[in-house]
């Protein structure tokens, strides 16, 4: 049985103290740990105020940077190191997030030695891919979405500390959802590839979120599908309330 990830991507917003406040009230919230896990990831400058207060909370939160690079320190200007995003308190990374790949032109490589790097420091690994509007109609989604993965994880022996995120880029911030069977045919095509290079065993542990519009109004339909294993949620994670929601699907 895959245990529910419920994890919150908060992107460039809140200041240090918003963040701190929302990480608490979320923390505060009714949540039975023993059935879904928590992941919530603020920007840099936030992770070791969250930290903080998912400490003081007592909760088995997880707190996870949005991005990191693969040198461990040296003339990288602006760039930001995985010692130090765990010296700030995170235990995971989100990576290949379709907002590095289609804004800032991250190529699969690169979110692969990304991968390397931050598995290999004990991090947990939150690795999206996903389809633009114009590949899902051009009939390609499925082709695109298993290059990226089979790219990004090129050379990773073991999935144990990675968590795969199927995120349609048309979805992301527009209001548009998959439908859970659409959604539900990407995740199946996943674990079936995951299948073919790592083995069944592998492939039934792995969790596969999905993203894009995850509301507290759709998340118990996505839930349902069989190989939707959780959320990775932008907007909705923003308000404790509407988060809580999602995460008590
Ligand atoms: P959204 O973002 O929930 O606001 O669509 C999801 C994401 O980009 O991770």
């Amino acid at each position: 049985m895959r245990k529910p990830l419920i994890a919150a991507n908060w992107k460039m917003f809140l200041n240090v103290k918003e963040a701190a406040d929302l990480a608490g009230a979320v923390c505060n919230g009714n949540t039975d740990y023993s059935k879904t896990d928590v992941m919530l990831a603020p920007s840099f400058t936030n992770i070791t105020a969250v930290s903080e207060a998912v400490k003081s909370s007592g909760k088995p939160v997880i707190v996870a940077a949005q991005n990191v690079y693969t040198e461990e320190s040296g003339a990288f200007t602006g760039e930001v190191s995985i010692p130090m995003i765990k010296g700030a308190g995170a235990g995971a990374v989100i990576l290949g997030h379709s907002e590095r790949r289609n804004v800032f032109k991250e190529t699969d490589e690169f979110i692969n030695a990304k991968v390397h790097k931050s598995i290999e420091a004990g991090l947990t690994v939150v690795l999206c891919v996903g389809e633009l509007l114009q590949e899902r109609e051009a009939g390609v989604a499925f082709e695109v979405v298993l290059a990226q993965l089979g790219k990004s994880l090129a050379g990773v022996k073991d999935l144990n500390k990675v968590v795969i995120a199927y995120e349609p880029v048309w979805a992301i911030g527009t209001g548009k959802t998959a439908s859970p069977e659409d959604a539900q045919a990407m995740h199946a095509e996943i674990r079936r590839f995951i299948t073919r290079i790592y083995g069944e065993h592998t492939a039934k542990s792995v969790r596969i979120l999905y993203g894009g519009s995850v509301k507290p109004d759709n998340i118990a339909d996505l839930m349902k599908k069989d190989d939707i294993d959780g959320a990775l949620v932008g907007g909705a994670s923003l308000k404790a309330d509407s988060f809580l929601k999602i995460i008590n699907f």
